[in-house]
């Protein structure tokens, strides 16, 4: 049975579009059946509406208490049958009300490798240069699960790519981008493939019998 998903974004939309494509492609035995951002201008929600997949610009802002916001958005979830949440450059703390609605069922996507160069305010282009600045010769990109804390939950998968002298900020955030693209889809393939399991704190991933 497919995963069924709902991508969180804030921006561009470059993963959304990544993992639809794999989806697409059949590398992915999943269906994104919503899509949710907290901009109303986002590139995602753009790209949600092309691909016909039911989208909403939904934010804490619009609702009068945060009760109010996690009720609307749970009742979306919940109506169009969401398993699984995925958050691809979603740039709002993800709330207990849905941490545990969805136990281990919801992923971030993070541009550098984690415990390093994450938390608060250290997203985008930020993150790139904070790599720059310390120095260090490697950096990649971090899937892990989401708690109630920014850049903190268990970590699903990391792959690591060096870092040049001659690399700049941007030419990083490229690299790392398309990263991303190609190894989101394959950590959500963990779970759609029911491999994962967690014991304190560590996640766990049984080898796939098609590999
Ligand atoms: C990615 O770099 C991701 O690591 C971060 O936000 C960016 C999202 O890009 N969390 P996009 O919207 O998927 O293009």
């Amino acid at each position: 049975m497919n995963l069924n998903l709902a991508v969180f974004g804030s921006g561009n939309g470059s993963n959304c579009k990544a993992i639809v494509k794999a989806v697409d492609e059949k590398k992915l035995a999943a269906e994104v059946r919503l899509v949710i951002s907290d901009q109303e201008n986002a590139g995602i929600l753009t790209f949600a509406r092309e691909r016909g997949i039911p989208s909403r610009w939904i934010s804490r802002e619009q609702y009068q208490t945060k009760d109010l916001f996690y009720s609307e958005l749970t009742a979306l979830l919940r109506y169009h049958q969401v398993g699984f949440i995925v958050l691809a450059g979603y740039l709002r703390k993800i709330g207990k009300p849905l941490i545990d609605m969805y136990p281990d069922k919801i992923i971030n996507i993070h541009p550098a490798l984690l415990p390093a160069f994450g938390g608060k305010g250290m997203y985008g282009i930020r993150v790139h240069q904070a790599v720059i600045d310390a120095g260090v010769k490697v950096t990649g990109i971090t899937v892990h699960l989401v708690d109630e804390h920014y850049d903190h939950g268990p970590i699903v998968l990391q792959r690591a790519i060096n870092v040049d002298e001659q690399d700049t900020p941007e030419t990083l955030a490229e690299k790392v981008l398309k990263l991303e693209h190609s190894y989101y889809p394959e950590a959500i393939r963990y779970f759609a493939e029911n491999r994962c399991a967690v014991l304190n704190r560590k996640v766990c991933i049984k080898h796939s019998q098609k590999n």
